[in-house]
């Protein structure tokens, strides 16, 4: 029997006291793409918090698993190294690093003490193999991370990194917030040639807007309220929303 990649069983969250997610239960299998929208302060962003393991975002009840293993007590790094990737809501600027370098060492940080690992030559035609999977120049990996890049460009560089990365499950929460048309073309095309090289990468799209999914069909869509799951569909979901609202 197949077994879902990431089991998220009746999870209470709560920031401060204050209990903000109310039992949110969701089943991803791999190579499924999930949306999760929902308005502004539903909680969708603690969800994302909490699976990474945040330690701000307590987990008052409830499980949740990862390949069938309890996630809820492992650290940020550990679940990363087990390949929950969450895409940068803010990439930083390292000043003098070229992005080549940064990627190789964020590569083997995040495999750390795996078998993963690998040196610079095996880096080298891993980096070149992904680099023309998304028509990414050699130039624009030897210029310093971040430094003067616009947005979109910002967003090609996370993509990159996912691409090398080759996480199992991939977090985007908000990824398309402040994006324009160009950017945001630029991410999606990324995301689907990444998910066709990897078909049994789980993606979890967190989102506001009908726009994104316009670019990546998701396969089941949820919509997110006041700290739960209150509806889920596939994705004749999303129009449903643009015509009648979070109020349905
Ligand atoms: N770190 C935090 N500290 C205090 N309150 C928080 C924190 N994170 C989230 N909240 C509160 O939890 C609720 C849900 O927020 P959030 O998960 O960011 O929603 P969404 O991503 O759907 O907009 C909001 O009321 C927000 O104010
Ligand atoms: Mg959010």
């Amino acid at each position: 029997m197949k077994i879902p990649l990431l089991q998220i069983k009746n999870v209470h969250v709560s920031v401060e006291e204050n209990e903000i997610l109310k039992g949110v239960s969701l089943e991803v299998f791999p190579g499924e793409i999930h949306a999760i929208m929902g308005p502004n302060g539903s909680g969708k962003s603690t969800l994302t918090y909490t699976l990474m393991g945040h330690p701000r975002y307590t987990l008052t009840a409830g499980e949740m698993l990862f390949d069938g293993t309890s996630i809820t007590d492992l650290t940020v790094d550990a679940r990363a190294r087990m390949g929950i990737f969450l895409a940068f809501q803010y990439p930083y600027e390292v000043e003098g690093v070229p992005l080549k370098d940064f990627l190789r060492q964020a590569y083997n940080t995040w495999y750390a003490g795996t078998e993963k690992q690998i040196g610079l030559k095996a880096f080298k035609k891993l980096l070149e193999e992904k680099m023309s999977l998304l028509g990414v120049s050699s130039e624009f990996v030897e210029r310093p991370v971040n430094v003067g890049c616009s947005g979109g460009e910002k967003k090609r560089i996370e993509m990159l990194q996912m691409a090398i990365l080759q996480p199992r499950l991939v977090i985007l929460d908000e990824i398309d917030s402040g994006l324009d048309i160009d950017a945001l073309r630029v991410v999606c095309d990324a995301l689907k040639v990444i998910l066709k090289q990897n078909s049994e990468t789980a993606v979890v799209l967190i989102t506001h807007y009908k726009r994104i999914l316009e670019h990546v069909t998701p396969d089941y869509v949820h919509i997110m309220q006041q700290g739960k799951i209150v509806r889920s569909g596939d994705k004749s979901l999303v129009d449903e929303i643009e015509s009648k609202g979070y109020g349905l």
